[in-house]
């Protein structure tokens, strides 16, 4: 199990993240949520005044930042340049810019050397878009995680609650609009890599989607 690397990739809305943090807590691994790196950096050139549409300026910015990403599965965080930014990384700002920030190849090659980074010594999971395609192919398990457009905005929205006035429908936009994005950018779209296990959480419930990706791990392991 030190040595074992989890993949898992999906859409957000799918569980991934409550999956990916639970399996490494019961397997004793360390957790790598890329999502928060690429909204680390989207949060940083948002607070630097630079235009993310603009991809030639968020090239030049792209290494910047120091992002250092903690992975402990209880208690993941994130920060930039020693600003913990787990909070405001979850802004509405920030999930609006981060696909055009996370489709800029300097951007990408840059989150990419992190996260192989973290990852070489294994005996971790690491939850994303493109992880068993791209940045770990040769991934002990890979897993691609899906579910239908409307159990996905009723998750994000329950999460949302509290936070922010924003209708199912609206969620449900954003995610189709996000999803639509990172799947038709030209640098690693997300997608299922051949030989992920596609795992289908419409009607499972967290805790056995949790146990069939820990039987998948176990079997590999
Ligand atoms: O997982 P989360 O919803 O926090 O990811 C935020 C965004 O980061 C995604 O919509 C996508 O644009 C980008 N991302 C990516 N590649 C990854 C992980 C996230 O492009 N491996």
């Amino acid at each position: 199990m030190e040595t074992v690397v989890v993949a898992i990739d999906g859409p957000s809305g799918t569980g991934k993240s409550s999956t990916s943090r639970a399996v490494a807590a019961k397997l004793g691994l360390r957790y790598l949520d890329t999502g928060a790196q690429y909204r680390a950096i989207t949060w940083w050139m948002l607070d630097n005044g630079i235009d993310v549409d603009d991809a030639e300026a968020v090239a030049d910015a792209a290494r910047k930042p120091g992002i250092v990403s903690g992975t402990d599965p209880s208690a993941p965080t994130i920060t930039v340049d020693g600003t913990d930014v787990s909070g405001p990384i979850r802004t509405r700002q920030v999930t609006s810019a981060v696909s055009a920030v996370s489709a800029v190849p300097e951007v990408r090659a840059r989150m990419v050397e992190l996260q192989r980074a973290a990852a070489a010594e294994g005996g971790i999971v690491v939850e994303g878009r493109d992880i068993g395609t791209t940045v770990l192919p040769d991934a002990t398990v890979k897993i691609f995680l899906t579910a239908s457009p409307e159990a996905r905005a009723a998750r994000r929205s329950g999460e949302l609650r509290g936070k922010e006035a924003v209708s199912l429908e609206a969620t449900r936009e954003a995610l189709v609009k996000r999803d639509a994005a990172d799947s038709g950018r030209k640098t690693s779209p997300m997608a299922k890599a051949d030989d992920a296990v596609e795992v289908d959480t419409t009607e499972l419930t967290l805790e056995q989607v949790v146990e069939c990706v820990i039987t998948l791990v176990e079997e590999k392991a």
